[in-house]
């Protein structure tokens, strides 16, 4: 299908992110080669969209602007409440749209201490900035680039989960050799992927700070990371708030697909797609061009 929106003048092409990979909740995050790309067009929405209003709104706030309506344009192919940070590609990329709408350039300090503000979590939002992986916090988060070598492979239900939801379930406080399991777990990952040693993570996936207070809204959670670990991957987990599986490998990356899509079917979830991706290690990106395979997709 013609695209009406092919004589806007350019796009930000935002990529798909993974948070958390188990133990690092709120401080990890990695970007994936699966992108949306937002535009902005001045005028009111067709529809009144209150998401993309409350970002313009907060972009005139902190550029000290007058407020203007902007109608959000979204094509592309990460799809929305599955943990795979689309609501991050929408709010980073409205940002960096309305900048370049108002003949700025990207400015990724700002784009990520205000797209944050927005998420009111780090992890999606920094790692779609500036591509790679990366440990959140502070002014300067640690990057790393992730090896073409590198499969991801996601086990996507279609059930949709609200971060907000799954943030809810969680307990006020946790069990001191929680955290620290916690604690081993993340600094072991941290270490193998700025090394890009990443065989040296294997084992160290294992969460007690989220996973399992989670675990009631993607049945079959524990038994699909432990398949696709069975299977050869290196680790698995819940991506972000869920309910998509991710399993990290260097190969066996179709086995690993089955073994967790079987795990999901078992307990129930008939619907799963299963995707095999790399690594983005860009970022956001401002280009000219949308390209055919993106399609339009909700925000
Ligand atoms: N760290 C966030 C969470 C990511 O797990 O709630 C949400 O995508």
């Amino acid at each position: 299908m013609k695209s009406p929106h092919l004589h806007l003048p350019f796009w930000i092409r935002v990529p798909a992110t993974s948070a958390n990979l188990g133990p690092g909740f709120d401080a990890f995050g990695l970007a994936l080669d699966l992108h949306n790309y937002i535009a902005v067009e001045p005028g009111a929405p067709e529809v009144p969209d209150p998401f993309a209003a409350e970002i313009v709104d907060a972009y005139h706030k902190a550029r000290g602007l007058a407020s203007k309506p902007y109608r959000l344009v979204v094509r592309g192919l990460v799809p929305p409440a599955r943990g795979l940070g689309s609501s991050a590609t929408i709010r980073l990329g409205m940002l960096a749209a309305l900048d370049k709408l108002n003949k700025r350039n990207l400015d990724l300090p700002w784009l990520m201490e205000t797209a944050t503000a927005l998420e009111g979590h780090p992890d999606n939002i920094t790692a779609a900035t500036l591509g790679g992986f990366v440990v959140c916090g502070g002014q300067k988060p640690a990057r790393a680039k992730i090896s073409s070598k590198l499969k991801f492979v996601a086990a996507i239900p279609r059930i949709e989960t609200s971060t907000r939801t799954a943030r809810s379930l969680l307990p006020p406080s946790v069990a001191f050799q929680d955290a620290v399991l916690n604690l081993r777990n993340s600094a072991r990952i941290a270490a193998a992927f700025l090394q890009e040693k990443y065989e040296e993570a294997r084992g160290a996936f294992a969460d007690r700070l989220h996973q399992p207070y989670r675990a009631a809204l993607v049945p079959g959670l524990e038994d699909a990371i432990q398949s696709a670990e069975k299977a050869g991957a290196i680790g698995a987990f819940l991506s972000g708030a869920g309910p998509t599986v991710m399993a990290i490998c260097l190969k066996s990356e179709s086995a690993i697909g089955q073994a967790m899509t079987k795990a999901l079917h078992k307990a129930g979830l008939e619907s799963v797609d299963t995707k095999v991706l790399h690594a983005d290690n860009s970022g956001v990106q401002v280009v000219r061009f949308l390209p055919s395979s993106a399609r339009e997709a909700r925000c």
